[in-house]
């Protein structure tokens, strides 16, 4: 399991650990059994009335008319007067409501916020250009022959950055095979040898699979499928041939290998190269 992965794992199971915390804290303080009985305290009412300052005695003219002939002023309503007594049932459903919104908030924004960040790691590699994006594995050339030595053998070339074995493969070899049609060769042009990304990755239960040098191709320590130097499917348990990766070349040359395109071929028929060509590694 890759560090990212893990890291993934971690946060996100911190995150439902974080959240399921604040919710039982939540629950264990909701709604008591004992009804919560609210009172008008009227005692503090009068220490607020009494703080105030006394209004200024107005000084008009109308001081000088009789009383008698003043028309009566409305009074208005006191302040305590003016406040309504809040119910019991007010006071519970207020804090159970708060408590839920508050719980409600921090889980969901937990999950969110984990959601995010494993989001962003899943996209992580292709933003920064590791595996799972497009790979620069440099001149095909240079490739060319590295896989294809001055005597005519093959030796399939590890490119790590692409977790791939590069290997040669005529064009000609294409039709009929259990990748025809698809974007799976580069450096064919012009009647060259071509070459073959196939992942390292094994079908089966995803060990990594060594190169054979013995039999001419890929041998499975875990469970012993075996592939030929093309990737297809021998023997084992293996369900199809060793998944490969599309390919471009660039303008310059370049072999880019997609990492972020994986093509899964079923076990194939009619194989395009010959194996065993010697003793097994198993
Ligand atoms: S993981 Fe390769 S054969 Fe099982």
């Amino acid at each position: 399991m890759s560090t990212t992965a893990i890291f993934v794992i971690a946060l996100i199971g911190g995150g439902i650990l974080v959240a399921a915390g604040i919710f039982a804290v939540a629950w264990r303080r909701g709604p008591s059994a004992e009804p919560i009985v609210g009172e008008f305290d009227k005692e503090a009412a009068k220490r607020d009335m009494s703080a105030r300052p006394a209004p200024e005695p107005a000084v008009t003219t109308a001081e000088a008319v009789a009383p008698e002939t003043m028309p009566a002023e409305p009074v208005p309503p006191s302040i305590e007067d003016q406040r309504e007594p809040v119910s019991a049932d007010d006071l519970g459903v207020t804090r159970r409501k708060f408590l839920n919104r508050a719980a409600l908030g921090l889980f969901g924004g937990g999950f969110l916020g984990s959601l995010g960040i494993a989001m962003l790691a899943f996209l992580w590699p292709k933003l920064k250009g590791g595996f799972g994006s497009k790979i620069n594995a440099g001149p095909i050339a240079a490739l060319r022959s590295q896989v294809i030595l001055g005597d005519g053998s093959i030796k399939p070339l590890f490119f790590p950055e692409a977790q791939a074995w590069l290997v040669p493969m005529e064009a000609s070899l294409m039709p009929g095979s259990s990748f025809d049609g698809l974007p799976v060769l580069a450096g064919a042009d012009g009647g060259e040898t071509g070459l073959m990304a196939l992942w390292q990755k094994c079908v089966h239960l995803g060990c990594r699979v060594p190169e054979c040098a013995s039999s001419q191709g890929f041998e499975c320590p875990c469970h012993g499928s075996k592939y030929n130097y093309h990737g297809e499917y021998d023997s084992g348990p293996a369900p199809r041939n060793l998944d490969r990766f599309a390919l471009e070349e660039d303008a310059q040359g370049n072999l880019i290998i997609d990492t972020g395109t994986v093509l899964e071929t079923p076990r194939a028929v009619v194989k395009t190269i010959a194996y065993p060509q010697g003793p097994s590694c198993l």
